[in-house]
């Protein structure tokens, strides 16, 4: 049996870092009310860091990438798979796989981007988990990036305090160790207008809303019901039980929504990693940011068992279980 072990992870942070009290400011010259208190009683958010304009999704993405080689001791030239997860590509085409892959300086293996908005990542590692257990791939660099600052409307109060920009990556590699042990992806299309950017570029014009909208309320709901239900079915399909896990790193939307999760799930506070009051909602970059944070810090250890769980647009949801 060929697992795949998660055996380094990078992240990388624009270096401009916004407040919500600098945000507030910001706001107020166009006459949109806000404040630091709003935002973190309702969110959990205290800060988001926000790309300037030529830092593109590839850019970050290829940051943390090298980030992650160097913490696994692997070569670029190892990798022969590159998964992006990214709702905010920097083009239609190429993918941003084949970008980062540029960017490192190597060819010849896959590079392809995967689209599940903020389950991106968690749909992305359970893709390239999937091509290890099939050798189809051997060692494979997993990346969420987001640029969200680009599709927010800075207009609309009650979505553009949610967002951050950044990337965090892992590598995965082959091994005869469990890694991975359990993945379970979920989507409902029907769910599509509570959370989506509903624009596109065709005959060269922007056709519909190219900005996130987003129904705070029903996702809030969606999101508490769909992640209890996943953390439950990939523990029973892993044969583990929740009390098992030791760490959660699930998506950073809000902290009320990780509160009500980790009291239905029974998994204490402390045990779940939380840094969306440092980089706000990076969508698909959130999980890998986490991780990589916990693993630096030296909460997460080797031998440790992770939950990791996105959601998000589409409506869509997963979550992966990982001995470190
Ligand atoms: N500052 C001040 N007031 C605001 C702001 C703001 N930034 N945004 C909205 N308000 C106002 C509203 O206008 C409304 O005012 P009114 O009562 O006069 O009409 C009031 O605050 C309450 O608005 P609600 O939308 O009902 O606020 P709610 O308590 O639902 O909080 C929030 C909004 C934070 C978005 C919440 O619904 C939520 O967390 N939803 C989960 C969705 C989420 O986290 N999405 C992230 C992306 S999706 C994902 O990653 C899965």
């Amino acid at each position: 049996m060929s697992y795949a072990r998660i055996i380094g992870s990078g992240a990388y942070l624009p270096s401009r870092v916004v407040s919500n009290d600098e945000l507030a400011a910001e706001l107020a010259t166009r006459q949109i009310e806000t404040s630091d208190s709003w935002i973190v009683e309702r969110t959990g958010i205290k800060q988001r860091h926000i790309a300037a304009p030529e830092e593109k999704t590839s850019l970050l993405a290829t940051r943390a990438a090298r980030a992650a080689l160097d913490d696994a001791g692997v070569a670029a030239d190892e990798i022969d798979l590159i998964i992006v997860a990214t709702s905010t590509p920097d083009f239609v085409f190429p993918s941003t796989a084949c970008l980062v892959q540029a960017g490192l300086g190597i060819k010849g293996g896959a590079a392809f981007d995967v689209q599940a908005v903020c389950s991106g990542f968690v749909y992305a590692l359970a893709t390239a988990d999937a091509f290890i257990q099939a050798k189809r791939a051997r060692v494979a660099l997993v990346i969420g990036a987001e640029v969200f600052s680009s599709i927010l409307d800075w207009n609309d109060r009650g979505t553009c305090v949610l967002f951050g920009d950044g990337a965090g990556a892992v590598v995965l590699k082959a091994s005869d160790e469990p890694g991975i042990i359990g993945a379970r992806l979920n989507a409902d299309g029907s769910q599509m207008n509570i959370l989506c950017a509903a624009g596109n570029v065709a005959h060269g014009k922007v056709v519909g809303d190219p900005f996130l909208r987003m129904d705070g309320q029903a996702v809030f709901k969606l999101a508490v019901t769909a992640l209890t239900r996943s953390a439950r079915d990939v523990c029973i399909e892993a044969g583990v039980a929740l009390t098992d896990i030791d760490w959660l790193v699930p998506h950073q939307a809000n902290v009320r929504i990780l509160n009500f999760l980790s009291k239905r799930l029974g998994i204490p506070d402390e045990k779940v990693i939380i840094t969306l009051d440092k980089h706000a909602n990076t969508s698909a970059a959130s999980v890998p940011l986490a991780l990589d944070v916990a693993r630096r810090d030296g909460r997460i250890k080797p031998g440790h068992l992770v939950l990791m769980q996105g959601v998000g647009g589409g409506f869509t949801w997963g979550s992966i279980l990982a001995r470190m």
